[in-house]
């Protein structure tokens, strides 16, 4: 983590890499989460949604139109289909053959080497998508309290609560949209009862919002900053850790060590 100064010693801000490193590899490919491991973010944060026969995978929208060189819907697709398109070239020429990664296979390369912020991306359309999770993280044993940095979030808050009641010592988080910029108290407090997170939206951050997530007793990492100077509004705000495609504005601010 980045050490900031806030006017009473010191704050320390986690560096998240949004979709992987996302801002110099395409998103949610292994490229992306190996570079955001190369350039020490304290997390890779990672899209999971489920292929047509199970499979949990990386992705963030819905179809594969925007980052693929295929059309049609996520649960539309097999896994060997899924996989068989190009999800790297539409990035850069040096990143063509780059596959859509398994869960798996991201967790099983990534664990204990780099933090993981999994959001359970429109679990609404994959049944069951929650349960599938809770497995991959129980079956290798990471569900324990001993395991740090593995967080779940989603904008589905009902998919949130599901989940942290199969995996209760794993912290979880809300993800909050615009439409939450007038979140009350009440609000956070019912939040709290399954929710160690209050992950909003950077342009609804306020001094004020980010007290009130700390005196309701979570931790507040702000999405997605894509330039140095939201960095900067994010570090004098107070926050706990900063969602970027860009692992090196959150470094660039000056470092206490
Ligand atoms: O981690 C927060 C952020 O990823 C939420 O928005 O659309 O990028 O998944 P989105
Ligand atoms: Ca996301």
């Amino acid at each position: 983590p980045a050490f900031a100064s806030n006017g009473s010693g010191t704050q320390t801000v986690d560096n998240i890499a949004h979709r992987g490193a996302s801002g110099h590899a395409p998103e949610n490919t292994m490229a992306a989460f190996e570079k955001a491991f190369e350039m020490k973010a304290d997390y890779i944060e990672i899209d999971v949604q489920m292929t047509k026969d199970g499979e949990l995978i990386a992705i963030h929208d819905t179809t594969v139109n925007r980052t693929t060189n295929g059309t049609g819907s996520v649960g539309d697709y097999t896994l060997e289909e899924i996989q068989q398109l190009d999800a790297g070239s539409w990035f850069g020429q040096e990143f063509v053959g780059e596959q859509i990664p398994t869960f798996e296979e991201v967790i099983d390369t990534y664990r204990g080497k780099i933090g993981l912020l999994i959001e359970l991306k429109s679990p609404e359309l994959y049944p069951g998508v929650e349960e599938k999770v809770a497995e991959a993280l129980m079956e290798r044993n990471m569900h324990k309290p001993n395991n740090k940095k593995i967080i779940i979030q989603s904008f589905n808050h009902a998919s949130v609560q599901q989940s942290k009641a199969l995996l209760q010592n794993i912290p979880h988080g809300v993800l909050a949209g615009t439409s939450w910029a007038n979140v009350t108290d009440e609000q956070l407090a019912q939040f709290t009862t399954f929710a160690d997170f209050f992950n909003p939206n950077m342009s609804i951050v306020t001094d004020e919002l980010v007290d009130r997530v700390h005196i309701a007793g979570m931790k507040i990492y702000p999405y997605t900053v894509r330039t140095q100077e939201q960095a900067n509004n994010l570090f004098e705000r107070n926050v706990d850790g900063i969602i970027t495609d860009f692992p090196e504005y959150v470094y660039r601010h000056p470092v206490k060590n």
